[in-house]
């Protein structure tokens, strides 16, 4: 993504040592040329400002969210006006085959994750679309602020 930035910042943020570490080094270049910032936090306290982002997205996070609800309403907040959320997920049939340790992830449907982004009339235009791997589908919600 870094490579395609005609202007602007991209901002990344995770809460893993060991996943800053490696996305630092391999952004290194764009890290240089003040196009890429990543940070060590955690997703839920999010602290950046209001109206900032033009677009935010988050590929196989949802499962992990402590409040889905608050985490959507916050990421309306640091969105700017016509600004775009993705988010990149399997489903819960595909989470269903993986045996993962539901104490961890939480499984959401597709309709579960639209619902979620339209919420209280959040997110607008929210779509789901859908593309088939050799072993599963990724979906992606997006909304638009
Ligand atoms: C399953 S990995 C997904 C990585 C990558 N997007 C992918 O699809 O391959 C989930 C990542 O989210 C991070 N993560 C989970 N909860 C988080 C939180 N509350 N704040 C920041 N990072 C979080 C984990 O540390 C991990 O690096």
């Amino acid at each position: 993504m870094a490579g395609h930035l005609q202007n602007g910042i991209i901002e990344g943020i995770d809460f893993s040592e060991t996943m800053v570490d490696v996305a630092q080094r391999k952004n290194k270049k764009y890290i240089d040329k003040g196009k890429v910032k990543i940070r060590l936090g955690d997703f839920n306290d999010m602290p950046f400002d209001d109206d900032c982002f033009d677009k935010i997205y988050s590929v196989n996070t949802i499962y992990f969210w402590k409040n889905p609800k608050a985490g959507i309403a916050r990421i309306h907040d640091i969105l700017k006006p016509g600004g775009k959320l993705v988010l990149g997920f399997h489903d819960k049939e595909q989470m269903d085959k993986m045996s993962l340790n539901e104490d961890v992830f939480r499984y959401y449907s597709t309709r579960d994750v639209a619902d979620l982004l339209s919420n209280d009339g959040l997110l607008n235009k929210v779509d789901i679309i859908s593309r088939k791997g050799k072993q599963n589908a990724l979906h992606c919600a997006v909304g638009i602020k």
